[in-house]
Protein backbone atom coordinates (compact mmCIF):
# COMPACT_ATOMS: atom_id res chain seq x y z
CA UNK A 1 0.00 0.00 0.00
CA UNK A 2 1.27 3.21 -0.78
CA UNK A 3 0.59 5.11 2.39
CA UNK A 4 -1.09 8.74 2.80
CA UNK A 5 1.49 10.09 4.32
CA UNK A 6 4.85 9.11 5.95
CA UNK A 7 7.49 11.75 7.77
CA UNK A 8 10.94 11.67 6.18
CA UNK A 9 13.22 11.91 9.48
CA UNK A 10 17.08 11.63 9.03
CA UNK A 11 20.31 11.79 10.86
CA UNK A 12 20.18 15.30 12.38
CA UNK A 13 16.50 14.61 13.98
CA UNK A 14 18.04 11.51 15.48
CA UNK A 15 21.06 13.51 16.78
CA UNK A 16 19.12 16.15 18.36
CA UNK A 17 16.68 13.86 19.99
CA UNK A 18 19.66 11.83 21.65
CA UNK A 19 20.94 14.71 22.42
CA UNK A 20 17.20 15.30 24.92
CA UNK A 21 17.93 11.42 25.93
CA UNK A 22 21.33 11.65 27.10
CA UNK A 23 21.23 14.99 28.87
CA UNK A 24 18.18 14.16 30.52
CA UNK A 25 16.47 16.93 29.17
CA UNK A 26 13.01 15.26 27.71
CA UNK A 27 10.23 17.49 29.79
CA UNK A 28 9.09 20.94 28.33
CA UNK A 29 11.88 22.74 29.81
CA UNK A 30 15.44 22.41 27.80
CA UNK A 31 17.55 24.60 25.04
CA UNK A 32 15.59 23.24 22.18
CA UNK A 33 12.09 24.80 23.05
CA UNK A 34 13.18 28.53 23.12
CA UNK A 35 15.18 28.06 20.25
CA UNK A 36 12.41 26.08 17.86
CA UNK A 37 9.93 29.06 18.82
CA UNK A 38 12.50 31.69 18.26
CA UNK A 39 12.94 30.22 14.93
CA UNK A 40 9.90 29.16 13.82
CA UNK A 41 8.82 32.53 14.34
CA UNK A 42 11.36 33.91 12.44
CA UNK A 43 10.93 31.58 9.48
CA UNK A 44 7.13 33.56 9.47
CA UNK A 45 7.84 36.89 9.51
CA UNK A 46 7.02 37.02 13.23
CA UNK A 47 8.47 38.07 16.63
CA UNK A 48 7.37 35.54 19.48
CA UNK A 49 6.72 31.68 19.00
CA UNK A 50 4.67 29.77 21.99
CA UNK A 51 4.94 26.09 21.43
CA UNK A 52 2.43 24.21 22.54
CA UNK A 53 1.47 20.18 22.60
CA UNK A 54 -0.85 20.17 19.41
CA UNK A 55 -2.49 22.54 16.60
CA UNK A 56 -5.73 21.87 18.38
CA UNK A 57 -4.30 23.32 21.91
CA UNK A 58 -2.78 25.93 19.63
CA UNK A 59 -6.17 27.56 18.74
CA UNK A 60 -7.10 26.53 22.20
CA UNK A 61 -4.70 28.53 23.46
CA UNK A 62 -5.37 31.77 20.51
CA UNK A 63 -8.56 31.99 21.78
CA UNK A 64 -9.04 32.01 24.89
CA UNK A 65 -5.72 34.65 24.87
CA UNK A 66 -8.11 37.06 23.21
CA UNK A 67 -10.42 36.37 26.32
CA UNK A 68 -13.73 35.23 24.34
CA UNK A 69 -16.99 35.75 26.82
CA UNK A 70 -19.65 33.40 26.23
CA UNK A 71 -21.72 34.07 23.28
CA UNK A 72 -19.05 35.83 21.23
CA UNK A 73 -19.06 34.73 17.50
CA UNK A 74 -16.10 33.55 15.65
CA UNK A 75 -16.34 33.84 11.47
CA UNK A 76 -14.81 30.54 10.06
CA UNK A 77 -15.57 28.37 7.10
CA UNK A 78 -17.84 25.21 7.77
CA UNK A 79 -15.03 23.23 5.92
CA UNK A 80 -12.45 22.69 8.24
CA UNK A 81 -10.82 20.76 11.11
CA UNK A 82 -13.46 20.37 13.86
CA UNK A 83 -10.58 22.07 15.97
CA UNK A 84 -11.15 25.13 15.09
CA UNK A 85 -14.58 25.00 16.36
CA UNK A 86 -13.92 23.41 19.13
CA UNK A 87 -11.67 26.16 19.82
CA UNK A 88 -14.69 28.23 20.17
CA UNK A 89 -17.23 25.95 21.63
CA UNK A 90 -14.81 25.57 24.71
CA UNK A 91 -14.51 29.12 25.42
CA UNK A 92 -18.10 29.36 25.44
CA UNK A 93 -18.51 31.65 22.23
CA UNK A 94 -20.41 30.35 18.70
CA UNK A 95 -18.93 29.28 15.70
CA UNK A 96 -20.18 31.36 12.56
CA UNK A 97 -19.83 29.53 9.06
CA UNK A 98 -19.11 30.60 5.56
CA UNK A 99 -18.51 28.48 3.02
CA UNK A 100 -15.62 27.28 0.49
CA UNK A 101 -14.35 29.13 -2.71
CA UNK A 102 -14.99 26.30 -5.16
CA UNK A 103 -11.45 26.75 -6.72
CA UNK A 104 -9.32 26.92 -3.89
CA UNK A 105 -11.44 25.47 -1.30
CA UNK A 106 -10.41 27.97 1.29
CA UNK A 107 -13.22 30.32 3.15
CA UNK A 108 -15.41 32.55 0.47
CA UNK A 109 -14.63 35.81 1.51
CA UNK A 110 -17.42 37.18 0.06
CA UNK A 111 -19.80 35.73 2.91
CA UNK A 112 -17.83 37.24 5.23
CA UNK A 113 -19.59 40.57 5.64
CA UNK A 114 -22.92 39.38 5.99
CA UNK A 115 -22.25 37.43 9.05
CA UNK A 116 -20.77 40.04 11.19
CA UNK A 117 -23.07 41.01 13.99
CA UNK A 118 -22.86 43.12 17.67
CA UNK A 119 -21.25 40.21 19.16
CA UNK A 120 -18.64 38.83 16.36
CA UNK A 121 -14.89 39.03 17.72
CA UNK A 122 -12.88 37.07 15.19
CA UNK A 123 -12.06 35.70 12.08
CA UNK A 124 -10.40 32.37 11.72
CA UNK A 125 -9.06 32.21 8.24
CA UNK A 126 -8.01 28.65 7.34
CA UNK A 127 -5.27 27.63 4.59
CA UNK A 128 -7.08 24.43 3.35
CA UNK A 129 -4.50 21.77 1.93
CA UNK A 130 -1.16 24.28 2.00
CA UNK A 131 -3.48 27.02 -0.27
CA UNK A 132 -3.68 30.40 1.21
CA UNK A 133 -6.88 32.13 2.15
CA UNK A 134 -7.51 35.52 0.19
CA UNK A 135 -6.38 37.84 3.05
CA UNK A 136 -6.56 41.08 2.36
CA UNK A 137 -10.35 41.66 2.43
CA UNK A 138 -10.18 39.42 5.75
CA UNK A 139 -7.53 41.80 6.99
CA UNK A 140 -9.52 45.18 5.64
CA UNK A 141 -12.60 43.52 6.96
CA UNK A 142 -11.38 43.06 10.59
CA UNK A 143 -10.09 45.96 10.64
CA UNK A 144 -12.98 48.42 9.43
CA UNK A 145 -14.87 46.35 12.32
CA UNK A 146 -12.81 45.93 14.96
CA UNK A 147 -12.77 42.35 14.79
CA UNK A 148 -9.53 40.17 15.45
CA UNK A 149 -8.06 37.46 13.44
CA UNK A 150 -6.85 34.44 14.29
CA UNK A 151 -4.96 32.73 11.20
CA UNK A 152 -4.83 28.91 10.98
CA UNK A 153 -2.00 27.81 9.13
CA UNK A 154 -1.54 24.33 10.52
CA UNK A 155 -1.48 23.12 6.89
CA UNK A 156 0.47 25.64 5.25
CA UNK A 157 4.10 25.83 6.89
CA UNK A 158 5.79 28.03 4.01
CA UNK A 159 3.24 29.17 1.94
CA UNK A 160 2.61 32.77 0.62
CA UNK A 161 0.60 34.94 0.24
CA UNK A 162 0.89 38.15 -2.14
CA UNK A 163 -0.10 40.90 -0.19
CA UNK A 164 -1.39 44.19 -1.17
CA UNK A 165 -1.90 42.84 -4.94
CA UNK A 166 -4.14 45.97 -5.76
CA UNK A 167 -2.02 48.54 -4.62
CA UNK A 168 1.05 49.82 -5.81
CA UNK A 169 3.97 47.83 -3.67
CA UNK A 170 2.44 44.16 -3.25
CA UNK A 171 4.69 41.97 -1.41
CA UNK A 172 4.80 38.22 -0.62
CA UNK A 173 4.00 36.99 3.16
CA UNK A 174 4.45 33.58 4.77
CA UNK A 175 1.22 32.33 6.10
CA UNK A 176 1.27 32.44 9.71
CA UNK A 177 2.39 35.96 9.83
CA UNK A 178 -0.97 37.52 9.53
CA UNK A 179 -3.96 39.01 12.28
CA UNK A 180 -3.48 39.25 16.28
CA UNK A 181 -2.24 35.74 16.49
CA UNK A 182 -1.53 32.43 13.91
CA UNK A 183 -1.35 28.59 14.30
CA UNK A 184 0.68 26.13 13.94
CA UNK A 185 0.42 21.98 13.78
CA UNK A 186 3.21 19.84 13.64
CA UNK A 187 1.45 16.41 13.79
CA UNK A 188 3.38 13.64 11.18
CA UNK A 189 1.54 15.04 8.49
CA UNK A 190 2.57 18.58 8.49
CA UNK A 191 5.56 19.83 6.04
CA UNK A 192 7.15 20.31 9.93
CA UNK A 193 6.49 17.77 12.14
CA UNK A 194 7.42 17.33 16.23
CA UNK A 195 5.49 14.05 15.87
CA UNK A 196 2.70 15.73 17.91
CA UNK A 197 2.95 19.60 18.35
CA UNK A 198 1.45 22.84 17.92
CA UNK A 199 2.54 26.79 18.00
CA UNK A 200 1.32 29.78 18.94
CA UNK A 201 2.93 33.16 16.94
CA UNK A 202 2.07 36.68 17.34
CA UNK A 203 3.64 39.82 17.10
CA UNK A 204 2.34 41.16 20.20
CA UNK A 205 4.29 40.81 23.17
CA UNK A 206 1.51 40.82 25.52
CA UNK A 207 -0.46 38.47 24.12
CA UNK A 208 2.89 36.53 23.59
CA UNK A 209 2.89 36.12 27.87
CA UNK A 210 -0.55 35.70 28.17
CA UNK A 211 -0.36 32.42 25.67
CA UNK A 212 2.51 31.69 27.60
CA UNK A 213 0.99 31.22 30.82
CA UNK A 214 -2.01 30.06 29.52
CA UNK A 215 -0.05 27.10 28.08
CA UNK A 216 1.06 26.35 31.64
CA UNK A 217 -1.56 26.31 34.06
CA UNK A 218 -1.09 30.27 34.57
CA UNK A 219 1.28 29.78 37.17
CA UNK A 220 1.71 33.35 38.68
CA UNK A 221 5.53 33.77 38.01
CA UNK A 222 6.53 35.31 41.60
CA UNK A 223 4.28 33.06 43.31
CA UNK A 224 4.12 29.19 41.94
CA UNK A 225 1.12 27.32 42.92
CA UNK A 226 -1.03 30.51 42.89
CA UNK A 227 -3.77 31.02 40.17
CA UNK A 228 -5.36 34.42 39.05
CA UNK A 229 -6.85 32.39 35.66
CA UNK A 230 -7.91 29.07 34.30
CA UNK A 231 -4.68 27.89 32.29
CA UNK A 232 -3.92 24.33 30.44
CA UNK A 233 -1.73 22.07 30.46
CA UNK A 234 -0.50 22.51 26.76
CA UNK A 235 3.19 21.80 27.36
CA UNK A 236 5.47 20.98 24.36
CA UNK A 237 8.65 18.59 25.68
CA UNK A 238 12.03 19.45 24.62
CA UNK A 239 12.29 15.74 22.79
CA UNK A 240 9.71 17.14 20.34
CA UNK A 241 11.12 20.74 19.69
CA UNK A 242 14.31 18.70 19.31
CA UNK A 243 12.94 17.04 16.49
CA UNK A 244 11.29 20.25 15.18
CA UNK A 245 14.25 22.39 15.22
CA UNK A 246 16.54 19.64 13.24
CA UNK A 247 13.62 19.48 10.44
CA UNK A 248 13.27 23.41 10.46
CA UNK A 249 16.95 23.43 9.32
CA UNK A 250 15.75 21.85 5.89
CA UNK A 251 12.61 23.65 5.86
CA UNK A 252 13.49 25.32 2.28
CA UNK A 253 14.03 21.79 0.70
CA UNK A 254 11.18 20.43 2.57
CA UNK A 255 8.67 23.17 0.94
CA UNK A 256 10.48 23.03 -2.30
CA UNK A 257 9.71 19.13 -2.24
CA UNK A 258 6.42 19.73 -1.55
CA UNK A 259 5.91 22.27 -4.45
CA UNK A 260 7.64 19.93 -6.92
CA UNK A 261 5.18 17.18 -5.56
CA UNK A 262 2.10 19.46 -6.43
CA UNK A 263 3.08 20.20 -9.62
CA UNK A 264 3.83 17.38 -11.00
CA UNK A 265 0.71 15.55 -10.00
CA UNK A 266 -1.17 19.00 -11.91
CA UNK A 267 1.05 17.85 -15.29
CA UNK A 268 0.34 14.85 -14.73
CA UNK A 269 -2.93 14.63 -14.33
CA UNK A 270 -4.44 17.95 -16.32
CA UNK A 271 -5.82 15.68 -19.34
CA UNK A 272 -8.52 14.02 -16.84
CA UNK A 273 -11.89 16.09 -17.32
CA UNK A 274 -13.80 14.17 -14.39
CA UNK A 275 -11.34 15.07 -11.83
CA UNK A 276 -10.91 19.02 -10.70
CA UNK A 277 -7.10 19.72 -9.24
CA UNK A 278 -6.06 22.21 -7.06
CA UNK A 279 -6.06 25.48 -7.66
CA UNK A 280 -3.04 27.72 -7.25
CA UNK A 281 -4.32 31.78 -7.38
CA UNK A 282 -1.61 34.00 -9.12
CA UNK A 283 -1.33 35.73 -6.06
CA UNK A 284 -0.81 32.19 -3.95
CA UNK A 285 2.17 29.58 -3.75
CA UNK A 286 0.85 26.57 -2.19
CA UNK A 287 2.68 24.03 -0.66
CA UNK A 288 0.30 21.23 -1.33
CA UNK A 289 -0.05 20.12 2.10
CA UNK A 290 -1.81 17.46 0.65
CA UNK A 291 -2.25 16.87 -2.85
CA UNK A 292 -6.21 17.29 -3.16
CA UNK A 293 -8.43 15.93 -6.04
CA UNK A 294 -12.53 16.26 -6.68
CA UNK A 295 -14.09 13.83 -8.59
CA UNK A 296 -17.28 14.32 -11.21
CA UNK A 297 -20.61 12.99 -10.32
CA UNK A 298 -20.56 11.83 -13.96
CA UNK A 299 -18.38 9.16 -13.11
CA UNK A 300 -21.34 8.03 -10.93
CA UNK A 301 -18.64 7.62 -7.97
CA UNK A 302 -18.24 9.63 -5.14
CA UNK A 303 -15.34 9.94 -3.58
CA UNK A 304 -16.05 6.79 -0.82
CA UNK A 305 -16.51 4.70 -4.32
CA UNK A 306 -13.48 5.88 -5.66
CA UNK A 307 -11.17 5.64 -2.45
CA UNK A 308 -11.95 1.63 -2.87
CA UNK A 309 -10.83 1.26 -6.18
CA UNK A 310 -7.42 3.28 -5.40
CA UNK A 311 -7.46 1.22 -2.49
CA UNK A 312 -7.50 -2.09 -4.61
CA UNK A 313 -4.67 -0.56 -6.60
CA UNK A 314 -2.44 -0.10 -3.34
CA UNK A 315 -2.80 3.49 -2.94
CA UNK A 316 -3.85 4.96 0.04
CA UNK A 317 -6.43 8.22 0.63
CA UNK A 318 -7.86 10.17 2.93
CA UNK A 319 -11.47 11.74 2.65
CA UNK A 320 -12.23 15.74 2.60
CA UNK A 321 -13.24 17.33 5.62
CA UNK A 322 -16.75 17.04 6.62
CA UNK A 323 -18.20 20.55 7.03
CA UNK A 324 -19.02 21.66 10.95
CA UNK A 325 -22.54 22.43 9.81
CA UNK A 326 -22.80 18.35 9.16
CA UNK A 327 -21.48 16.97 11.85
CA UNK A 328 -23.54 15.63 14.27
CA UNK A 329 -22.42 16.53 17.29
CA UNK A 330 -23.45 20.09 16.49
CA UNK A 331 -26.50 18.97 14.90
CA UNK A 332 -27.08 17.50 18.44
CA UNK A 333 -27.73 20.29 19.72
CA UNK A 334 -29.87 22.39 17.47
CA UNK A 335 -26.52 24.22 15.84
CA UNK A 336 -26.42 25.34 12.00
CA UNK A 337 -29.40 23.09 11.37
CA UNK A 338 -31.11 25.19 8.95
CA UNK A 339 -27.83 25.87 7.00
CA UNK A 340 -26.62 25.07 3.87
CA UNK A 341 -23.41 25.52 2.04
CA UNK A 342 -23.32 23.68 -1.13
CA UNK A 343 -19.70 24.04 -2.47
CA UNK A 344 -18.67 22.17 1.22
CA UNK A 345 -20.87 19.95 1.26
CA UNK A 346 -19.98 18.42 -2.88
CA UNK A 347 -16.43 18.75 -1.39
CA UNK A 348 -17.15 16.53 1.24
CA UNK A 349 -18.81 14.13 -0.91
CA UNK A 350 -16.73 14.21 -3.90
CA UNK A 351 -13.61 15.59 -2.64
CA UNK A 352 -10.10 13.08 -1.19
CA UNK A 353 -6.49 13.44 -0.97
CA UNK A 354 -3.85 11.76 -2.81
CA UNK A 355 -0.60 9.85 -1.41
CA UNK A 356 1.70 13.26 -0.65
CA UNK A 357 3.84 12.80 2.34
CA UNK A 358 7.58 13.69 2.18
CA UNK A 359 8.82 10.19 1.71
CA UNK A 360 6.49 9.39 -1.50
CA UNK A 361 9.29 8.31 -3.97
CA UNK A 362 8.95 9.43 -7.75
CA UNK A 363 7.93 5.80 -8.64
CA UNK A 364 4.90 5.87 -6.15
CA UNK A 365 3.43 9.07 -7.62
CA UNK A 366 3.84 7.57 -11.25
CA UNK A 367 2.21 4.33 -10.05
CA UNK A 368 -0.51 6.64 -8.59
CA UNK A 369 -1.21 8.58 -11.55
CA UNK A 370 -1.25 5.50 -13.89
CA UNK A 371 -3.67 4.14 -11.53
CA UNK A 372 -5.92 7.79 -12.26
CA UNK A 373 -5.63 7.68 -16.06
CA UNK A 374 -6.91 3.98 -16.24
CA UNK A 375 -9.45 4.48 -13.86
CA UNK A 376 -10.79 7.84 -14.99
CA UNK A 377 -10.35 7.25 -18.77
C1 LIG B 1 -6.40 23.25 9.58
C2 LIG B 1 -6.04 22.50 10.83
N1 LIG B 1 -6.13 23.12 12.01
C3 LIG B 1 -5.84 22.49 13.16
C4 LIG B 1 -5.43 21.19 13.18
C5 LIG B 1 -5.18 20.51 14.48
O1 LIG B 1 -3.87 20.10 14.65
P1 LIG B 1 -3.51 18.86 15.60
O2 LIG B 1 -3.88 17.62 14.87
O3 LIG B 1 -2.04 19.00 15.79
O4 LIG B 1 -4.27 19.04 16.86
C6 LIG B 1 -5.30 20.50 11.97
C7 LIG B 1 -4.86 19.10 12.00
O5 LIG B 1 -4.47 18.47 11.10
C8 LIG B 1 -5.64 21.16 10.76
O6 LIG B 1 -5.56 20.52 9.59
Amino acid sequence: MISVNEPLLGDRELEYVSECVRTGWVSSAGRFIEEFEQKWAAYCGRKHGVAVSNGTAALQVAVATLGLRPGDEVIMPTFTIISCALAVVYAGGVPLLVDSDPRTWTMDVNQIARKITARTKAIMPVHIYGHPVDMDPILEMAGSHGLAVIEDAAEAHGAQYLAGRHGASPFWRRCGSFGALSCFSFYANKLITTGEGGMVLTDDAELANKARSLRNLCFQADRRFYHESLGFNFRLANLQAALGLAQLERVDEIVARKRRMGEEYNRSLKGISSLQLPAEEPWARSVYWMYGVVISEKTGMDAQAFARKLAGHGIETRPFFLGMHEQPVFRRRGWFVNESYPVAERLARQGLYLPSGMALTEEQLEHVVKALQEKLK
